[in-house]
């Protein structure tokens, strides 16, 4: 799964740099803006949902960020590396090993504790006290100048006024976005690294100073007098310099130590301003450092020690009841924000009433949450050692936030309550259900209206401009236009794709209807049995709903489903009136089963049909694919150029040999 999806990812950056070259260097786009923002939100989206997911060619490292060749580069004077990872005591063990063979000592070693901070280094050259330049990473030899960005965040000093600064030191460090700011941004960005890489890198400054950066110093690289012993003193002294370091660095002896420090900070790390996904040991000493120097990427004298990537550890601030499209609902943490694997999680989902129980979950408590791979952030566990007098417990509400009072519906099979509470499918009469099904109705799978997002939905909902499904069909644009972020462009592009959204196949409308029960396959099969419009509004006809039964594939619980959809006043007005405005076209009647025990190959290059697309509409007739020239074979199936070898087997067996043409008026 996690190779496929990884397959998918390098495609899409492929296809992103081809894409990006075109349209920033070469002036020469290839495909719409659109396509390419579409492009690039599905990489982002990518990375949301799969945090292993990572590249530096990925558009959330470079938003807004126009090739290097924008910026002059800067070759730094003293490489910018890299750190080595550590993930568990035995890496953390192997490394102080490393450290004493290479020095071939038995000392005992002191580090400075720093937190890693999840943001993107810089370089700050001062001369004489003076800013002078101001550098990107880049790869590390040379990165971009871009001292107006730098100079445009408040921590950075313009001017260093103390005596004892070195005639030219260059200062690193990390620039971020703090937790709070990136609240406002998450929409656009995976992450607050991502929002800062974006911002920092913007071409015009002034663009830099819309976002709130932040700079945190931690080291130096090139230094023309160094007089510090130790780093822990280059710390301090970096503070009395006017810049901000962390308040958390910290001096540590023994490995033992670092180990138990790292595993208490990375249960207090939520309360944290700024988002840190691990902790840096260096060693303390300067001259140490200078003696073991570096391998190729890394310093030997310094490791980060890495916050696991798939839990954390935050505080509940409270408890939120989300209602589903069915009803169904579900209690939602809400937590500090905490970055798991390259993720800011702030909810997490405590799925029903019964595990709140089982797993005496409070407001206030400080608990253990999952993310992994494409699972909802979830809480594991509680740290019973952090509850304090001060934790609530939460009392499960027995009403809908609708008014509605909930049910739990009893299983015939397994002869037990749901653990799951209900409000009762009174479908739009539940003003929380309504805006979930009005979500599930723009859907991609249902109506696919483009541009018509779940974001928007909730807006127009809040604004009163949407109550049911044909709200959407009577939108006043000329409103829409006037909106905070809207424009007359984009609400032409609404009104286009909802527009566009009106001719719509029988099954997709069925689907789009989010009648519990009734998902896209059975959409399908009920669609396959009304054929039509008229003939699906028959089954509001009394006992027509039950003829479904018959039904290969649907069950009772799909007909009591549509009976309970089709006794709603409600539900009856939306589908008729959806009727009037949509166009449904009739369930296209497919010729299954129509090339049974016939055998087809291809040769050559076929027309506007990929050779996977051509096989499976073979498949959808029962027919089937051979991979080479037999007697089994019934048609040879050639398309541009096809290999003479094959088609002269093919005339030597006796083989019907058939165009494209010739082979697509056989599938009709
Ligand atoms: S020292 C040669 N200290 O982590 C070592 N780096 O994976 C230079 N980082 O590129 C880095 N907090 O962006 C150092 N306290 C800290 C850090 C830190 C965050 C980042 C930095 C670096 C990356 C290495």
């Amino acid at each position: 799964m996690n190779k496929e999806v990884e397959k998918i990812y390098k495609r899409k950056i492929k296809e992103f740099q081809k894409h990006n070259k075109l349209y920033y260097d070469k002036s020469a786009p290839a495909i719409s803006d659109r396509e390419f923002d579409e492009l690039k939100a599905d990489i982002i989206n990518l990375e949301k949902k799969y945090s292993f997911l990572r590249s530096t060619k990925s558009p959330s490292d470079s938003i807004g960020f126009k090739p290097s060749k924008n910026f002059e580069k800067f070759k730094h004077k003293v490489r910018m590396l890299s750190l080595s990872n550590a993930f568990d005591r035995e890496d953390l063990i192997n490394f102080e090993k490393k450290i004493l063979n290479y020095l071939n000592e038995k000392i005992s070693l002191e580090y400075s504790v720093e937190p890693k901070i999840d943001g993107i280094s810089a370089s700050l050259t001062y001369l004489n006290g003076n800013l002078t330049y101001g550098v990107s990473r880049g790869d590390g030899s040379e990165g971009e100048l871009i001292t107006n960005n730098l100079k445009t965040i408040k921590d950075i000093p313009h001017k260093i006024l103390k005596k004892n600064i070195p005639k030219e030191i260059e200062i690193r460090g990390e620039v971020f976005i703090e937790k709070k700011d990136f609240e406002k941004l998450k929409d656009n960005f995976a992450n607050p690294r991502n929002a800062a890489s974006g911002s920092l890198r913007q071409k015009d400054p002034k663009e830099t100073s819309k976002i709130p950066l932040k700079f945190i110093a931690y080291t130096f690289g090139f230094i023309s007098e160094n007089k510090f012993k130790n780093q822990s003193d280059f710390l301090n002294e970096l503070k009395f310099w006017g810049f901000l370091t962390s308040d958390y660095n910290k001096v540590i002896k023994s490995t033992d130590e670092l180990f138990i420090f790292h595993e208490q900070f990375e249960k207090k790390r939520f309360d944290l301003n700024y988002d840190i996904d691990g902790l840096v040991y260096k060693v303390n000493s300067l001259q140490l450092q200078k003696r073991l120097g570096f391998t190729s990427n890394a310093p030997r004298w310094a490791i980060a020690h890495k916050f696991s990537a798939d839990h954390a550890y935050s505080e509940i601030l409270n408890i939120d009841i989300q209602v589903g499209r069915t009803g169904a609902l579900t209690p939602v943490a809400k937590v500090k924000p905490v970055n798991i694997g390259g993720v800011v999680v702030s909810n997490a989902t405590l799925h029903n009433e019964d595990e709140i129980i089982r797993k005496d979950i409070r407001i206030g408590d400080t608990v253990k949450i999952e993310r992994a791979g494409d699972v909802i952030p979830h809480v594991l566990e509680v740290d019973i050692k952090k509850r304090d007098g001060k934790s609530k417990k939460f009392n499960f509400p027995k009403k809908c936030p609708c008014g509605f009072d909930t049910i739990k519906e009893f299983n015939k099979i397994t002869k037990k309550y749901d653990a799951v509470r209900r409000c009762p499918d009174k479908g739009f009469e539940c003003e929380k259900i309504a805006v979930e099904k009005i979500k599930h109705f723009i859907s991609k799978d249902a109506m696919n209206i483009d541009g018509l997002g779940k974001k928007v939905v909730e807006k127009f909902w809040d604004l009163k401009f949407i109550k049911l499904p044909q709200d959407i069909y009577n939108l006043d644009y000329q409103k829409i236009s006037s909106l905070d972020g809207w424009g007359s462009q984009s609400a032409s592009n609404l009104k286009f794709s909802i527009e566009n959204s009106k001719k719509v196949t029988l099954d997709k409308f069925i689907f789009s209807l989010g009648i519990r029960h009734i998902g896209i396959e059975n959409a399908k099969i009920i669609a396959d049995f009304t054929k039509n419009i008229k003939s699906f509004l028959n089954l509001l006809k009394k006992d027509k709903i039950k003829e479904l039964i018959n039904i290969d594939g649907i069950g009772e619980t799909q007909v009591k489903s549509l009976e309970k959809f089709f006794q709603n006043q409600t539900n009856i007005k939306v589908v008729e009136k959806l009727c009037e405005i949509l166009s449904v076209r009739d369930r296209e009647v497919k010729n299954k089963g129509k090339l049974k025990n016939v055998s087809f190959m291809f040769t050559g290059k076929l027309q506007n049909i990929s050779r996977a697309e051509a096989k499976s509409l073979i498949e959808e007739n029962a027919g089937s694919i051979v991979s080479s020239v037999t007697k089994k074979l019934d048609y040879l199936v050639t398309g541009e150029k096809p290999t003479n070898r094959k088609v002269e087997q093919a005339k030597n067996l006796g083989i019907k040999i058939l165009t494209q043409k010739e082979w697509s008026d056989l599938l009709n």
